[in-house]
């Protein structure tokens, strides 16, 4: 049906309605005293979501953009990279490195497994010359649904003494980031995440280590340069002209965020994600990542079902009912579908998905207790207590 179509893929999320005003007003000019105290605000609330008293820079960029920032400000040729490679998003730090002439290494898990910390400990160990300088890693891994313990991560990376630098795009806003308590020295995420915008801006968290790094980066980039970023944010301004009205969306989805509370904010994406998984373990789909222990709070990876194609789900789910789903990505490309349960997503969406969910299935013939998903979705959700 026309304009009802409801996104439930990791990004872009959907979009409040009061927010998509704000962001529909006529433009200001980014250098007036009204633009500099909305900004103002915003980077002092980007503190806030970070959980960080570093600065947090805004780059008019995708996620990605973001990424290229953070390796492109503090990697010279030759320096020595370790990636650590659990899906699509940990490959993209690679072939980022590679672009500033990095010598990179990877540690690869099987896609669906987490990052064993002690295989990252054992790595560092043997850097006894200390010649690894940064380390890349992805809290939540979307093409596969897994997160990742980037709280012990990062400690073992800091003991090494090596820079941090983590992919939080789909974590930040889903689950507890602690980004000074947790040592981590670069942070980057998009707006189209759990920030309830649309895409088109992405933000960085930048420690003092960083930034020591940066003053030595020979060639660091033009446009995401960091001591350009850091002087404007300082006036409360950007270095060009950023999008102003995604600035105007993000000062407001900021105030729904902040009423919210982080907090509840995390502890909501957990209820959703522990009630989704018992409705697909009640309707007898495989999840990819079994283990709640390393589940992602922001997205669920599920198997179809014997006979039952992904893209007929997906396009059932579109046709039929008017909602999206991811595909896999890379190697899990029409094997797994992902439903997105990230940013502005509430009880009734989930509710709503898994009935559609189990509605198409029906449709596609597969063989099962009709109701059981639900059933398991609303059982969770009306026990469960959790706090993040
Ligand atoms: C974990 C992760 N990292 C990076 C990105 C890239 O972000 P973008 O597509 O905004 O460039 C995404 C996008 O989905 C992501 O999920």
């Amino acid at each position: 049906m026309k304009d009802k179509l409801f996104l439930m893929i990791p990004g872009p999320t959907p979009v409040p309605e009061s927010v998509l005003q704000a962001t529909a007003k006529h433009p200001i000019g980014h250098r007036s005293s009204e633009f500099s105290s909305i900004l103002k605000e915003v980077y002092a609330d980007l503190k806030w979501f970070f959980q960080t008293q570093n600065d947090v820079y805004i780059f008019t960029a995708s996620g990605t953009g973001a990424m290229d920032a953070a390796l492109s400000n503090i990697l010279n040729p030759n320096d020595k990279v370790l990636s650590l490679v659990m899906g699509n998003f940990g490959e993209r730090w690679a072939k980022i490195a590679k672009t500033r002439g990095a010598e990179v290494e990877t540690i690869d898990v099987p896609w669906g497994n987490a990052i064993n910390p002690d295989t990252l400990k054992e790595r560092l160990a043997k850097d006894v010359n200390k010649e690894i300088k940064v380390v890349t890693l992805t809290h939540n891994e979307t093409s596969t649904g897994v997160m990742n313990d980037i709280e012990t991560l990062c400690k073992i990376i800091k003991e090494h003494g090596a820079l941090s630098v983590v992919d939080g795009v789909t974590s930040v806003g889903a689950v507890p980031v602690k980004t000074d308590e947790w040592g981590i020295d670069i942070l980057v995420s998009g707006s189209q995440k759990g920030f309830m915008i649309p895409p088109g801006l992405s933000f960085l968290s930048c420690s003092q280590r960083a930034f020591e790094a940066y003053k030595n980066c020979k060639y660091p980039s033009f446009y995401f340069d960091f001591a350009a970023h850091k002087k404007s944010l300082e006036q409360d301004t950007t270095p060009f002209t950023p999008n102003v009205n995604l600035i105007f969306g993000l000062h407001k989805a900021f105030e729904m965020l902040k009423s919210e509370g982080l907090d509840a904010i995390h502890a909501r994406h957990a209820k959703l994600a522990k009630g989704i998984r018992a409705a697909i373990r009640a309707l007898g789909l495989k999840l990819l990542v079994e283990d709640d222990a390393i589940a992602s709070r922001a997205i669920t990876s599920i198997l179809p079902p014997d006979g039952v194609s992904v893209p007929q789900i997906r396009s059932t789910l579109t046709k039929d009912y008017d909602i999206v789903v991811a595909n896999g990505q890379g190697q899990f490309k029409d094997k797994i579908f992902r439903i997105g349960h990230l940013g502005f997503v509430s009880e009734r969406d989930a509710i709503t998905a898994i009935g559609a969910l189990e509605a198409t299935l029906l449709k596609l013939g597969y063989n099962f207790d009709s109701g059981s998903g639900i059933s398991a979705l609303i059982k969770s959700l009306a026990e469960t207590k959790v706090t993040a």
